[in-house]
């Protein structure tokens, strides 16, 4: 079922760069630009009611022609590297699925970039 959007523009996320709206099929207000940077991350503060396995979207676009690579760090520790392909264009958006290890109540779940290239810019996560 739906669960509950994070914005990458929310108030409860970190963005290491700038929110920003320059291209266009974003959800809510903006997206994050991280820098491009190894480990220049963006980090959402999620809410679980049952500890357990979660099903994730996370909505990222990559308009540049190589894959740009992510450790997915929850509560910090590392569950996954996931490799977030070229989109073809910045204004073309789509949702990667992931599966995470939640506790029970407040969580964090950072997308850590292990080269220079950076984070594709991010618009939100679902759970
Ligand atoms: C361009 C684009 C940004 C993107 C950046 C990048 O500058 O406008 O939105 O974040 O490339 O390569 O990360
Ligand atoms: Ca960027």
């Amino acid at each position: 079922p739906p669960g509950l959007r994070h914005e990458a523009e929310a108030a409860l996320a970190v963005c290491q760069g700038t929110i920003d709206a320059n291209w266009a099929g974003f959800s809510g207000s903006g997206f994050c630009n991280a820098d491009n940077a190894t480990g220049a991350y963006a980090q959402f503060t999620v809410n679980a009611s049952a500890a357990g396995p979660t099903a994730l979207g996370i909505r990222f676009a990559n308009g540049g022609s190589t894959a740009r690579t992510a450790n997915l760090v929850v509560n910090g520790s590392t569950v996954a590297t996931l490799s977030f392909e070229s989109t073809g264009a910045w204004s073309t958006w789509v949702t990667k699925p992931a599966n995470v290890p939640l506790n029970a109540g407040t969580n964090t779940i950072r997308l850590d970039p292990t080269t220079t290239a950076g984070l594709p810019n991010l618009d939100y996560l679902d759970l």
